[in-house]
């Protein structure tokens, strides 16, 4: 792939895709980029990137459902970056469907569009919640796939089709499976934004769900430079094949919180709160990555530790502009 070359990305309206997006316009390339279609003409973070990575980036409305909009999307481009899924755990006990027509026949829709075109590369993205709860520590990508919730299926069931496109069709598509990114722009459904910005807007109790599952968190430049690191990487090194990205390192969600706190400098009223609980086989309990495969392959390691995030995390939701997108006095699924 060569510097200049027009690349393609879902999702890219969403946290980590918006961070992609600006990671790989640092890098010389040009985007296409899909937002989903929704009538007030959002484009989601993609509205807050700087001009200058803007001029190279071409926001195109469209549904990875409609496998139509896909190929407008892809076609054209030396890769693609599919990122565009529905992500959140309580909301997929409620709307499973919505979470299968998404994740896996939107996954359908790229892989074909991918495979008709014949697109050089295709970045596929998993998620850590298809191992489930940690058999052995860290999690290699051998370990089983074990989905407890409709989400961690739903992507399960998209990476088995990216396996079976690459054994069938030899389409060049490499599977990513970050562990829990965090950082600037998440949603107020991860556990890190819901703190942090509880404290920002200045409650006094923080509500959570269980406070003792672990995870091993990895900053969201990181994990931007890890899509960028299989997609550029020769196709020898990485296509057909499936890289964790993770630090290793691991800590729970009481013991984050508390780290939080000690970082905004507050005394934090912790309480878990029911309705966040999840049903107890559904929990996932313990996450914590082996990137061995991911390093070996293409040199990548996390360049931020959880200290590091965190403080630039919590710079970015002390900023009242920031602060005012999100409703942080709900629950939010
Ligand atoms: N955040 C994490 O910790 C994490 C960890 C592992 C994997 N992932 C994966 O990374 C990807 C990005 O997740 P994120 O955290 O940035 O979440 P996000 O919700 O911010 O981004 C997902 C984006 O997909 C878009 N989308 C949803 N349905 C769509 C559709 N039908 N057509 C087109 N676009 C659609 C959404 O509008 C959103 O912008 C997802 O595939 C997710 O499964 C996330």
């Amino acid at each position: 792939m060569t510097s200049n070359a027009l690349v393609a990305v879902t999702g890219a309206e969403g946290f980590i895709g918006s961070h992609l997006t600006e990671t790989l316009v640092a890098a010389g390339y040009r985007v296409r980029a899909m937002a989903q279609y929704n009538s007030f003409s959002s484009y989601g973070w993609l509205e807050t990137l700087s001009p200058d990575t803007l001029d190279q980036v071409e926001i195109v409305l469209g549904d990875v459902r409609d496998s139509g909009s896909v190929h407008d999307l892809a076609e054209g481009a030396e890769a693609v970056y599919h990122l565009a899924a529905l992500i959140a755990i309580p909301y997929s006990y409620r709307a499973p469907h919505s979470y299968v027509d998404t994740n896996v026949t939107g996954t359908l829709n790229v892989l074909e569009v991918v495979r008709k075109l014949g697109i050089p590369r295709l970045v596929h993205t998993s998620t850590s919640e298809t191992y489930g709860t940690a058999q052995t520590v860290p999690i290699t990508e051998d370990h089983p796939i074990n989905t407890q919730s409709p989400y961690a299926a739903s992507k399960a069931g998209g990476d088995r089709l990216a396996d079976s496109y690459h054994a069938s069709f030899g389409t060049p598509v490499v599977t990513l499976r970050p562990f829990n990114t965090f950082g600037p722009r998440q949603s107020m459904r991860a556990v890190i934004p819901t703190v942090i910005g509880q404290v920002a807007a200045g409650e006094q109790v923080i509500t959570l769900g269980d406070l003792r599952p672990t995870r091993d968190f990895l900053y969201v430049k990181d994990t931007a430079r890890a899509f960028l690191a299989v997609g550029t990487a020769p196709a020898e090194a990485v296509v057909g094949r499936t890289f964790n990205a993770g630090t290793g390192g691991e800590i729970s969600v009481g013991e984050l919180t508390r780290l939080i706190g000690k970082l905004m400098d507050t005394n934090l009223d912790v309480r878990e709160d029911e309705e966040r609980v999840r049903p107890a086989a559904s929990e996932v309990m313990r996450l914590v990555a082996d990137a061995t495969r991911l390093r070996d392959a293409t040199g990548w390691q996390p360049g931020h530790d959880l200290e590091q995030g965190l403080l630039r995390t919590i710079e970015f939701f002390r900023n009242p502009a920031n602060l005012a997108r999100y409703k942080t006095g709900i629950y939010n699924i």
